[in-house]
């Protein structure tokens, strides 16, 4: 396989991340027993989408005429996950319907994620780079329970956003509600 294009798209040190995500899921890939080749192409091509600045990536978007809904105008940060999709189909001729939602879903996670989603979601917050306060906790979780990894991320992920009032885009709040609900968490 050839990554010239997609190295090109998002520059080496993304690839390398990239890379460090594929380690990561294969690992996660083996310990739940899944198709580790869809791993392989989900993990590369995850960040397929994030072409340079936000700004950038929401100026391709416009200009390929791709519909972004309000909430995903209110959290332009996930705007490379919807570009991603697109071009996993369009310009690298990914059809696999759940690879295509491991990118798109990558950054906020919904409701009802498929095995792979979760690999890939979890693999891109808990690459070996990665070294913010609670991402330990994920990692070793994600290794024994992947939804109760998932539970952990998400509620990370929501501090964090809340800590700096930043807007919480609604697919990342529906799994979090769905994955407590999953695991009968009782606050
Ligand atoms: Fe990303
Ligand atoms: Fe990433």
């Amino acid at each position: 396989m050839n990554y010239k294009d997609l190295i090109l798209d998002i520059g080496l040190e993304r690839y390398k991340h990239s890379l460090r995500v594929m380690d990561t899921a294969l690992e996660l890939g083996k310990i739940y027993k899944t198709n580790l080749e869809n791993i392989k192409i989900a993990s590369i091509y995850h960040d397929c989408g994030k072409i340079g600045s936000t700004e950038e990536v929401l100026k391709i978007t416009d200009r390929r005429n791709i519909k972004l809904s309000k909430e995903d105008l209110k959290s332009p940060e996930v705007v490379h996950t919807i570009l991603g999709r697109y071009l996993a189909e369009h310009k690298y001729n990914i059809k696999d319907e759940d690879i295509l939602n491991a990118i798109e879903f990558h950054t906020t996670g919904r409701p009802k994620m498929s095995l792979l989603e979760k690999i890939i979601y979890i693999a891109d917050y808990t690459e070996p780079n990665r070294d913010f306060s609670g991402v330990e906790k994920v990692r070793e979780a994600s290794k024994k329970d992947i939804d109760n990894s998932m539970i952990l991320a998400l509620k990370n992920t929501i501090d964090y956003l809340k800590s700096k009032d930043i807007h919480i885009h609604k697919n990342t709040l529906d799994a979090y509600n769905y994955f407590i609900e999953i695991k009968g968490v009782i606050i």
